[in-house]
């Protein structure tokens, strides 16, 4: 029996990790946030209502659950007042529920202003990131500048370390012609910060540790997906933090036995936002319909999502990187009703065969997927909940990607809605 799980996503994000996060915290006592920041984006669908979080986790609309924000994320305090401002009005007591880390580094106005400007400036070369601030953000912290949420709590301290920080950007900010808090316009906002945080702050691994020890159940919560992790993603197609499995010890405090179960969640096709490689993307009537189906458009942005086939090789790669015990194969039911489906199972890249992703994004934009057809199903799987339910070439395609993988998918997801899943093995049983 697993007492701490960890969910997180196998492609390029956007894999459905928010519903399974918020289906599986009604066993959990804790769900924690360990990198990202408000760049990424959680769907819920509760009934006819739909949630979306941003920096918040995923746990937050279950009673008794406590939502933990740790050292690895970068923290805007914008967008988590904004957050709590949506929440609030729904009648969810986010105060109760919510603790965060004073290790988090804190994303300003200047680092999402930063951020759009250098995108601008790049032109063909942009990355499309969210424009969020989190790489600047981030290159802050690992330049050991930047300011924490901590460091609130001291604001004459702040004030001096804050003027470092502006110092260091303002040939830039003035390079960009970048219209944005100035220094006292910040230092004012500083204030603002520290009364929103200060509730909420607490000693993170304290926190962890104390529940560990109770027996209690802890669901750790990945933002983003492996292919936009900042080592073994498409880079420098990625995002600017690790989004893997080992990134939720050092993002929240807690060492690697604190983590039983890695659900690796994983959609039945693909899809990419943003720049970058991506071999089995299509352009044809068949990604039309899936992103039509699939509503595939950003949570966090709006914009259209790519999609493509499934690639098991890169999915087989990113599977042993995080050490994943079992899949979530979701959206499913986006695929009923195509006359046949294809998973690629190689990739070509320069005349040679290869059964791994090569490292990088120059490579990878050469690869050509080599693929498997199989035929698809014409009736509808969405909303079921049980195995025996589902089209026999549905499972067929099931088992085909397990055997490509070389795992097992113990939660099979049909639908948007929290309870539209045949689950085959819960996490925590
Ligand atoms: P996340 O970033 O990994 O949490 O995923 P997003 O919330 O950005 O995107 C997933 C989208 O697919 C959301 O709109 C979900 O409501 C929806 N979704 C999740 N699982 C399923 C599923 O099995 N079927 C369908 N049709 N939609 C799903
Ligand atoms: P969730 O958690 C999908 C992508 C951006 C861009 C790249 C870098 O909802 O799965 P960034 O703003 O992070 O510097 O952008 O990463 N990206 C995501 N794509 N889902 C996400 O989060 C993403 N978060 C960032 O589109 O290509
Ligand atoms: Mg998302």
């Amino acid at each position: 029996m697993a007492n701490s799980v960890l969910v997180l996503g196998l492609q390029w994000g956007d894999e459905g990790k928010g519903k399974i996060v918020d289906l599986l915290t009604e066993q959990a006592s804790l769900v924690v946030r360990f990198q990202g920041g408000h760049n990424a984006g959680h769907t819920l669908v509760i009934g006819d209502e739909t949630t979306i979080l941003h920096l918040i986790p995923s746990g937050v609309l279950r009673e008794g659950v406590i939502c933990v924000i740790g050292n690895g994320v970068v923290l805007s305090p914008d967008a988590l007042s904004d957050e709590i401002a949506m929440l609030d009005a729904r009648g969810i007591p986010v105060t109760d529920r919510l603790r965060i880390s004073g290790a988090c580094p804190l994303i300003l106005p200047l680092h999402s202003a930063l951020d759009q400007a250098r995108e601008k400036a790049a032109g063909k070369d942009a990355i499309g990131t969210t424009g969020r601030g989190i790489g600047p953000a981030y290159q802050d912290k690992v330049a050991r500048r930047a300011l924490r949420v901590q460091d609130l709590f001291d604001l004459e301290r702040f004030d001096e370390k804050l003027t470092t920080l502006y110092n260091h950007h303002e040939a830039n900010l003035l390079r960009y012609d970048i219209k944005t808090d100035n220094l006292d316009a910040l230092k004012k906002r500083a204030r603002a910060y520290a009364t929103l945080l200060k509730p909420f702050v607490c000693d993170v691994p304290g926190l962890l540790d104390e529940h560990r020890r109770a027996g209690n159940r802890i669901l750790f919560e990945g933002a983003q997906g492996t292919l936009l992790d900042v080592d073994h993603g498409t880079y420098p197609f990625v995002t600017s933090s690790n989004t893997v499995a080992g990134a939720a010890c050092s993002g929240s405090g807690c060492g690697p036995n604190a983590i039983e179960y890695v659900l690796g969640i994983v959609k039945a096709y693909t899809t990419r936002v943003g720049e970058g490689p991506f071999p089995t993307e299509l352009f044809d009537d068949d990604g039309a319909e899936l992103a039509e189906r699939g509503h595939e458009f950003g949570a966090t942005t709006g914009r259209a999502r790519r999609c493509g086939w499934f690639d098991a090789v890169a999915v087989k790669r990113t599977c042993m990187i995080n050490g994943v015990s079992g899949l979530c194969l979701t959206k499913l039911d986006v695929m009923d009703g195509l006359k046949t489906v294809r998973i690629c199972t190689a990739y070509e890249l320069d005349g040679n065969t290869i059964d791994h992703p090569p490292i990088g994004a120059d490579e990878l934009a050469r690869c050509k997927p080599v693929y498997e057809e199989m035929p698809g199903w014409q009736s509808e799987t969405a909303g079921t909940t049980s195995i025996d339910k589902l089209p026999e070439a549905a499972v067929r395609y099931i088992r085909r990607l397990e055997a490509l993988v070389g795992l097992p998918a113990h939660i099979v997801s049909t639908g948007p809605e929290r309870n539209q899943n045949v689950i085959n093995v819960h996490p925590f049983a």
